[in-house]
């Protein structure tokens, strides 16, 4: 089989190495990729994540029988929809479903129509309509900007002064382009985040283990909103014991819903879930892989990935593919300091052959890029040090044990990466 990965970052890089362990994989492209794709094995082809011409020119070029979007840019511009065309696989869901991350009020209507649990909201389209809701509310809200941007289109606002102050910036500073041209106001709900991730078949879906991002810069969940700076996964917030109660409440009703419309949901459905008082409450939906919660997650998955995405592809997705270790995986993030900010680039990257030779460590790159055969940063997220343990107090201790071995100047990383599950297990 021959895969092309769309992709560039930390999650790319786990999807390759995870896509070459199966024994039917024989060639991998990555558009664009990164240093860690390329030592995998795989081929970087210079075509950009939201080129779709480009990038089916490659797929029809190379005679690929998969391909695997990582980002949701590509869905969002309907490269599953082109792929189809074109006749070749490709695992993920079309433009139509993709709206459920592509457009915050398509995914709120899917959830009302589904009777999934989620914040109460309001959708406006002018400042004048958000400004008269926020001030009859006079309350704490959530402000969101409706389209993609790129996690930063959102403000947990904890009274009416700091509401009015983001929709003003999103809907007047323009400061998110289109994407905040509408906004949704919601009820701010509390409680601890978790992440639900499936591999859905167009009728099917099945979960993976929970995973729990850290989307906070610095410890103890302060500082601005980034990417992700590590996740783990299971979650203790989120037993296995829970996980089909879950997917029943917050994914199924979804994929019936979308298939009724006539688009099947293809590929994974990751609902970032709030669990309240009163229960689970769905935050947003992604159409993909998280970022960095796909490392952990492969590194604990047992099954054949390239026959589960094609199992997906072809509506045939079987559970007993999906065995997962049962061992607790936990990643890292390493960034450039600066980083959500403005950060420096091309620095020396040392180490990390001496952090995987500990055993049970691997080290994805995000931000890397291989010059003259040394490897340098070349992004905010530079690397996720990840590793496998017995619980999650021991993979903690691996994978800080593994960071320690690497080095990069200007660099940061958060201390407490699964800090909260730890607190949660010896609270019991
Ligand atoms: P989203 O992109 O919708 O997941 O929002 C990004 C982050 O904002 C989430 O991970 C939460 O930390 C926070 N958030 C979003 N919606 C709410 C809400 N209704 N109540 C509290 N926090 C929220
Ligand atoms: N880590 C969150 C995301 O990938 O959206």
């Amino acid at each position: 089989m021959r895969i092309l990965v769309i992709g560039s970052g930390g999650r790319e890089h786990a999807l390759v190495w995870k896509l070459r362990q199966s024994p039917q994989v024989s060639k991998i492209f990555v558009a664009p990729g990164n240093g860690g794709t390329s030592a995998e094995g795989a081929e970087n082809v210079p075509v950009a994540a939201d080129d779709l011409d480009g990038l089916t020119a490659l797929a029809l070029r190379e005679n690929i029988d998969l391909v695997v979007p990582g980002p949701e840019l590509p869905l969002t511009l309907g490269i599953v929809d082109k792929m189809k065309a074109a006749g070749i696989a490709c695992f993920g869901p079309d433009a139509y479903a993709a709206q459920m991350e592509g457009s915050k009020a398509f995914a709120k209507q899917v959830m009302a129509r589904a009777g999934v649990p989620t914040a109460s909201c309001v959708v406006c389209d002018s400042v004048e309509e958000a400004r008269h809701y926020v001030r009859e509310q006079g309350r704490g809200l959530v402000v969101k900007a409706d389209g993609l941007a790129a996690g930063k289109g959102v403000v947990v606002a904890r009274d009416t002064a700091q509401a009015l102050a983001a929709v003003d910036e999103i809907m007047d500073g323009r400061a998110f382009g289109a994407a905040g041209k509408r906004v949704l106001l919601e009820e701010l709900l509390e409680g601890e985040e978790v992440s639900l991730l499936c591999f859905c078949d167009g009728e099917r879906a099945i979960p993976l283990p929970s995973a729990q991002d850290h989307k906070a810069a610095c410890n103890n969940d302060e500082g601005p909103n980034t990417g992700g700076m590590g996740a783990y996964s299971p979650a203790p917030v989120l037993p296995d014991s829970r996980l089909e109660e879950l997917a029943d409440l917050t994914i199924r009703p979804v994929l019936k819903t979308l298939a009724e419309d006539g688009h099947p949901f293809v590929g994974v459905l990751y609902a970032g879930l709030m669990m309240t008082s009163e229960g689970p409450r769905v935050l947003e939906y992604n159409t993909r892989f998280g970022d960095p919660e796909c490392q952990p997650l492969l590194m604990r998955l047992e099954g054949d990935l390239a026959q589960i995405m094609l199992d997906c592809v072809h509506g045939r997705l079987d559970e007993r593919c999906l065995a997962c270790s049962s061992q607790t995986a936990l990643g890292v993030v390493l960034t450039a300091a600066g980083y959500p900010g403005s950060y420096p680039r091309g620095m020396s990257i040392q180490g990390i052959e001496k952090a995987e030779s500990l055993g049970s460590v691997k080290v994805f790159h995000s931000g890397t890029a291989f010059r003259d055969g040394a490897l340098y940063s070349d992004g905010g997220r530079v690397l996720c040090v990840t590793a496998l343990g017995a619980d999650l107090t021991s993979a903690q201790q691996l994978a800080y044990t593994a960071m320690e071995q690497i080095h990069m100047p200007q660099s940061h990383y958060r201390t407490d990466i699964g800090s909260k599950g730890i607190r949660r297990l010896t609270a019991k």
